[in-house]
């Protein structure tokens, strides 16, 4: 789904529904990656990987207080899905930390690939109509570049079945991301 991103156009809708639906979107995909972090912490809170799986999970609480403060700044109401992506963050990290370590970390690949080119396409609409908003979201998108190279050496491309969770996990992440921009 790398569309391209052209900056905004006449006739786009406006520049303050658009970034209601980008903070909208990204306040709902980092409560989801909290929530993923979380259920992974759950199963393999004792594993080796436990001290990079916590501090990920402590750079998705950073990024999802902030997104709170920004929603409350501007006055965009969350997501109405809040709720489904407490359950299938946690159920996702969860159940691919039951497969192994490995498995995490291929679904921590999958899940930053998808928000990175998230992050970057987002900040190609803003453009400099937002230039500071832009700045954080492309900060955030390197703290997700980290997470995905953490998991890379952690083994995630050893995980069995590797190919099956990373399209897996990459489906479900655009179908929350296509959700929650709508409703
Ligand atoms: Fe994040
Ligand atoms: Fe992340």
């Amino acid at each position: 789904m790398s569309e391209p991103a052209p900056h905004r156009l006449p006739g786009d809708p406006p520049l303050t529904a658009e970034i209601a639906r980008i903070l909208r979107v990204d306040h709902a995909g980092e409560f989801g990656a909290t929530r993923i972090y979380e259920g992974q912490l759950d199963v393999l809170g004792r594993s080796r990987a436990a001290g990079a799986i916590r501090e990920m999970a402590e750079a998705e609480k950073r990024h999802f207080a902030r997104l709170e403060t920004l929603l409350r700044e501007r006055r965009v109401r969350p997501t109405l899905l809040h709720p489904l992506w407490s359950v299938a963050g946690y159920a996702l990290g969860a159940a691919t930390a039951l497969l192994g370590e490995r498995a995490a970390m291929a679904c921590t690949v999958a899940v930053e690939e998808v928000i990175d080119e998230h992050y970057q396409w987002q900040a190609e609409r803003l453009g400099d109509d937002d230039a500071a908003l832009r700045a954080e979201l492309l900060s955030f998108r390197d703290d997700e570049i980290a997470h995905r190279d953490v998991a890379i050496a952690e083994g995630a491309e050893k995980a069995p079945v590797y190919d099956l969770i990373s399209v897996a996990v990459k489906t479900g992440s655009r179908i929350a991301i296509w959700l929650s921009t709508r409703f």
